[in-house]
């Protein structure tokens, strides 16, 4: 595997590659992988002839009280296991090769990024396009691959291919789950063990609520049997669980779109996000 942190570098096997006609996957993460992380490179794998991977954490996309600085980070791990799910580049960036001055243009998310975690984080969507603009232009991937766990991320992003001519392809991937339903993310690991065991009642919610709707096609009362049982079941507070047209996250759901039901449920130390996409198209 060809380990890269500087721009230059990650150029020359770039234009490298493209000239021997390679398809090349594209996989951006913060790091402090997961088997959620990994089946979006097994996916990759299968469809490129060329797979990178980024490892950067965005100051970018947090917000002055947020945790940036103890979002948790294992490069060698990582490393490890980047070389054994076969990707051919790790691109780790430091910041100041990211963005190496301040200021300059920026790139706002629409009316998408007003709801669920674009409205408990301001700005943080803005972010998240910055670094996904830069790394798409950096790796000119055929295809990029992002996971339905961050479905609202994925949404703005298609929004952003989409407007903006992106030559490329955005692939969503299935949400990846311990055994007992938790959705695997990176900030699992701030939940004590009394949060770890109530966690999964956050996607048994879920999938109430929507039950509850595909019976019902009444949004307000399936939120509500999902936040009941989060409220009996854990310690954590709710921030939001809503019920959205998807992927253009409006109020105006109809029998025949897509609709999402999203949760994000503050613990002690973690904000867990998860959700489920009811596929009407
Ligand atoms: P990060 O949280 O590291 O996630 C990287 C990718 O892994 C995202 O596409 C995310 O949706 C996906 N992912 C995370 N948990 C998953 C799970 N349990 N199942 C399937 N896929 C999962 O999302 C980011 O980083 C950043 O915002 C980024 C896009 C890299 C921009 O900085």
């Amino acid at each position: 595997m060809i380990q890269v942190q500087l721009i230059k570098d990650l150029k020359q096997n770039i234009n490298a590659t493209k000239k021997s006609g390679k398809s090349i996957g594209f996989v951006p993460t913060m790091g402090y992988l997961h088997e959620g992380h990994m089946s979006l490179v097994e996916q990759a794998r299968k469809e490129n002839d060329f797979v990178v991977m980024s490892i950067f954490v965005n100051p970018a996309q947090f917000g002055p009280n947020e945790d940036l600085d103890r979002y948790p980070r294992d490069l060698e791990r990582d490393t490890k296991m980047a070389v054994e799910a076969g990707v051919d580049l790790l691109f780790f960036p430091q910041v100041n090769e990211m963005y190496p001055q301040d200021g300059g243009i920026s790139i706002r998310a629409g009316a998408q990024a007003d709801v669920l975690c674009g409205a408990s984080r301001p700005g943080h969507f803005d972010g998240v396009l910055k670094v996904v603009t830069k790394l798409f232009h950096l790796v000119e991937p055929t295809k990029v691959y992002f996971g339905q766990k961050d479905a609202q991320q994925l949404a703005i992003i298609e929004t952003l291919v989409r407007d903006y001519n992106f030559p490329l392809e955005v692939k969503r991937v299935s949400t990846v789950r311990e055994e007992d339903g938790l959705a695997k993310s990176s900030r699992n690991v701030f939940l004590s063990e009394k949060e770890r065991a109530e966690a999964p009642i956050i996607q048994q919610a879920i999938q109430l609520g929507m039950d509850d709707f595909k019976i019902n096609q009444d949004s307000e009362k399936a939120k509500q049997v999902t936040i009941r049982h989060i409220e009996n079941g854990t310690s954590g507070k709710i921030d939001y669980v809503e019920l959205l047209s998807y992927p253009d996250l409006t109020n105006n759901v109809s029998n025949n779109t897509s609709v999402i039901l999203a949760v994000a449920v503050f613990f002690e130390k973690a904000r867990l996000i998860d959700n489920l996409i009811l596929n009407n198209e």
